[in-house]
C-alpha cells in the first residue's frame, strides 16, 4: 500500500490569497487537504478533491496520465466531508471520460448543485461510501462517522454521516487461486514472498483531518494502525481569534486542537501520528506535521 499527501492545508491553503498574516507572509506553501492512496501502486484513489487538485495531480508522478490517450491511474475519489475545500476540485475533473465518487448519503445529497454542474460535462457515478468497501488494487476501506458538522451552505440539511474518518489497508494476500499456485512454485521463493506479503499487509493508514472529538470509538478505529493523519487545523482552541481577531473557537468549527490530540497518543505506542489540514493561522512545524508530497506509507 502507498499513501502520499497531496496537500496539508485547510481551506484557503497557505498562503491564502487575501491574507497577509505572519504565516502566509513567511511563505510556507501548503496546498489544500488531500491524500492519494493505492493498494498496488497502480490503481490510485484520491481522498477528497481539493481546489488545488490540478496542481496536485500534475505534481505527482504516480498520478500522471497514460499510457492510453485518456487513461489515468486515478480510479476514483473518496469524500470524507461535503466542505468546499474537499469537493470543488471535482469541477476540475470535468474532462474525465468517467469518474467514480464515493460519499455518504448526507454528503451526496448536500452536493446536489455541484453534481448537477458536473453531470453536464462528465459521466460521474456517485456511489455510497459504506462502513466497509473493497477498491481496485486490493485496497480495503473502513469508514467511521466522526462528526455531524454540516458545511455552511447546507447548514439546515438533515442526515448524520457528515464527517468521516477512513481506515485503509491492503487486502490479504493469496486471496485468489493464481497467487496461491505461484506461491507453491518454489519453497525458497515462497518463504520470501510470505515475508514480503506479511509486512505489506500489516500496513494500515487512518485519515482523520476533520475530527471534532477523540472518542472511545475513534480509539478503537485507529487501534493498531501504522499511520494516522490527524486534524491539524488549529494548535489551540482560541487560535483563530488570537491570530485574526475573528470569532470562532476550534471546537465550534468541528476541529479538535492539536494540543488535545497529542494527549491521546500514549495509548497507541505503535502508531505514528501526523497532522494535516493546517489552517494558515497555524505555523506548527516538526516531525509530526505533514508536508505536501510526503509519503506516509
Ligand atoms: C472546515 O474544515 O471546517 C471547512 O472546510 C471550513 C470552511 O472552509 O468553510
Ligand atoms: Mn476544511
Ligand atoms: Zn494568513
Amino acid at each position: 500500500m502507498r499513501v502520499r499527501v497531496l496537500g496539508s492545508a485547510a481551506g484557503g491553503g497557505c498562503p491564502q490569497w487575501n491574507c497577509a498574516c505572519a504565516t502566509c507572509r513567511r511563505g510556507h506553501h501548503r496546498l489544500q487537504d488531500s491524500v492519494a492512496v493505492s493498494g498496488d501502486g497502480r490503481a490510485w484513489y484520491l481522498i477528497n478533491a481539493s481546489p488545488d487538485i490540478r496542481a496536485q495531480l500534475l505534481g505527482t508522478p504516480e498520478l500522471r496520465p497514460g499510457p492510453g490517450l485518456r487513461e489515468t491511474p486515478v480510479r476514483g475519489v473518496l469524500l470524507t466531508t461535503a466542505e468546499l475545500d474537499h469537493t470543488i476540485g471535482l469541477l476540475s475533473l470535468r474532462e474525465a471520460v468517467s469518474l467514480v465518487v464515493y460519499a455518504t448519503t448526507a454528503v451526496t445529497t448536500a452536493l446536489a448543485p455541484l453534481r448537477a454542474l458536473l453531470a453536464a460535462y462528465s459521466n460521474v457515478e456517485w456511489r455510497e461510501l459504506p462502513a466497509e468497501l473493497d477498491l481496485d488494487g486490493g485496497l480495503k476501506v473502513r469508514r467511521l462517522t466522526v462528526g455531524a458538522k454540516r458545511p455552511r451552505y447546507a447548514a439546515e440539511a438533515s442526515g448524520d454521516d457528515w464527517v468521516s474518518a477512513l481506515r485503509l489497508s491492503p487486502a490479504p494476500p493469496n486471496s485468489d487461486r493464481r497467487s496461491a499456485q505461484r506461491t507453491d512454485a518454489s519453497a525458497v521463493a515462497r518463504g520470501d514472498r510470505i515475508r514480503t506479503q506479511r509486512s505489506y499487509t500489516n500496513r494500515s493508514f487512518v485519515y482523520a483531518t476533520c475530527l471534532p472529538a477523540w472518542t472511545e470509538e475513534f480509539h478503537r478505529f485507529i487501534a493498531g494502525a501504522d499511520e494516522v493523519l490527524l486534524d491539524g487545523t488549529f494548535q489551540t482552541d482560541d487560535e483563530l481569534t488570537r491570530m485574526t481577531g475573528r470569532p470562532g473557537s476550534a471546537a465550534s468549527m468541528g476541529h479538535l486542537p492539536m494540543a488535545e490530540s497529542r494527549g491521546h497518543f500514549a495509548r497507541h505506542p505503535g502508531t505514528r501520528f501526523r497532522f494535516g489540514h493546517l489552517n494558515n493561522t497555524n505555523d506548527a512545524a516538526g516531525p509530526d506535521v505533514a508536508e505536501d508530497g510526503i509519503e506516509l506509507i
